[in-house]
This record gives structure tokens, sequence and C-alpha cells, in this order.
């Protein structure tokens, strides 16, 4: 019997930005069917308080649990740190979060100067300082939080001017500092990476999460015995979305079949 393990990996972001880690999963796990929920009527998330953003994560992970999903990957760095600990102690089902990837630029930077670009919601959150502290004493991290960047990405502004400033604007404080490894702490961030490139150049290292958190969601699947091992060649992508799907159906155009849906919730 193939039920549950045919049964879709399930995603949730505040929007588009997780679509980033969905194309990791998909890269590496190709046989699996997968539900993605992008509550872009709520985004930013970074911007809300950590009771709000609970909330808002315990609402997705129901909305996918009634599509049956059978792993929840919380595609957003901003829940990650401020919900998953509580969508663990009180779900059944094994979830894998995304943080910005702290400890893996402290082993890439040589001067010892990361920066850290994420969300004001994750920078503050506690599982942030914990993480922060665990890594080499001796190494600064420059903290920024990208103001304005999500929502640019959701009104569908990646390649637009402003954009450009308001990288600029963001990157500018840790370029003083003189980082040379730049963690990318929210998914919608990896949507600029080329402009990032253009302004920071090539001596700093970009560093995500997505190909991690793709393999741990390979790991977890294959611990707990529930990867799809159906014949049936055909595998269904669902996209829902709360709010318009032009950028969804623009980012996923390459991919097929995908379907994207909008509808309430
Ligand atoms: N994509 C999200 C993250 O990784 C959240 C962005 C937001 O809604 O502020 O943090």
């Amino acid at each position: 019997m193939n039920t549950i393990k045919s049964n879709p990996i399930g995603f949730f972001d505040s929007g588009i930005g997780g679509t980033s880690i969905w194309q990791e999963v998909n890269k590496l796990l190709p046989k699996e069917n997968t539900i993605y929920l992008a509550d872009s009527k709520n985004a930013p998330y970074g911007q809300k308080s950590k009771e709000n953003i609970l909330e808002y994560c315990i609402k997705n992970t129901e909305f996918l649990l009634n599509k049956n999903a059978k792993i929840i990957v919380v595609a957003c760095n901003t829940a990650t740190t401020n919900a998953i600990n509580y969508l663990r102690e009180n779900y059944d089902i094994p979830f894998i979060g995304i943080e910005p990837a702290i400890k893996k630029a402290g082993l890439v930077t040589k001067n010892k100067k990361i920066g850290v670009l994420a969300t004001k919601g994750t920078i503050n959150s506690k599982l942030f300082e914990k993480t922060s502290t665990k890594i080499d004493h001796s190494i600064k991290i420059v903290e920024q939080v990208g103001y304005g960047l999500v929502e640019l990405i959701e009104n569908g502004e990646i390649q637009s001017l402003k954009m450009e400033k308001l990288i600029f604007t963001c990157l500018n404080p840790m370029l003083k500092e003189n980082i040379d490894a730049l963690v990318l702490g929210c998914t919608h961030y990896a949507y600029l990476i080329p402009q990032i490139k253009r302004i920071i150049g090539n001596h700093i290292q970009i560093i995500d999460s997505g190909l991690a958190v793709a393999k741990q969601t390979q790991r977890v699947l294959t611990s707990d015995d529930l990867l799809n091992s159906s014949t049936n060649k055909k595998t269904f992508h669902h996209f829902y979305t709360n709010k318009e799907s032009k950028i969804l159906i623009e980012i996923l155009k390459n991919y097929n079949p995908v379907k994207v849906i909008e509808k309430e919730f």
C-alpha cells in the first residue's frame, strides 16, 4: 500500500518566497507530489507580532493537513524561527524548517565578518538569537533587516529600479563593515541573487539554505519511510494563493505540470 507515501509534501510561506525552496525540493525529489500555500494576503510576516505569525502558521498547517500533507516544509525563515517549536509540539507529522545559515557562513568566512539579511521577525526571534551564539564568538555578525524587499517581490517588482536602490540601501551597512559572506535569511531573497551579485561583486560569498532544506526533507522522508514509491510517473503540484496569482504563475512558468489556484483562506 502506498497511500501515505504518495500523499503530498506540504509547503507554506507568507507568499511566493518559499517557491525557491520548493524548486530545490522538487529537483532533489522529483517523484514527490506537492502542495504549496502562499499566504500572500498576510505578507509580510516579518513585520508582524509573534502571536500573529503563530496564528498564520497554525492556519496554514491546518490547510495543508486537510490536503493530506505527509510532511510540512515551513518554507519561511520568519515562520520557522517564531513557530516551528509550537508546530512540532502540537501536530503529529514531521516539520522541516529553514533558518538563516549562520553556521555555514561561520565556516566560510575568512575575515570573520558575516552579514545576515533577514526580516525583522527573524532577527528578533529567540531561535535566531540562540543560533547566533552557537558560532565562533570571534566572528562578527552584521544583521540587517531587509525593509521593503518582500513587499516589492510580492508586487512583482523584482527587476525594478526601486528594488535595485532598496537592495543597495540594505546591503550598504554590511559592505561598510567589509563582510566576506552574506547569509540570505529570507526565502524571498533568493529571487534577488542576480541584483545582489551586481552590487556586492565576487569577493562576498552568498549563502542560502535551499539545498540544505531539500536534503533534510529527503533525510526525514527516508528515515520515516515516507518517500513516494508509487510507480505512477505522473506527479501533481498544486499551488494555492489567497491573492492574485500572476507572480506565482510567472515564477513557475518553467515547471510543468503545475496548477496555480486562487483561493480565499
Ligand atoms: N519568506 C519569508 C522568510 O523566509 C517571510 C517574508 C515575510 O513575509 O516577511 O522569512
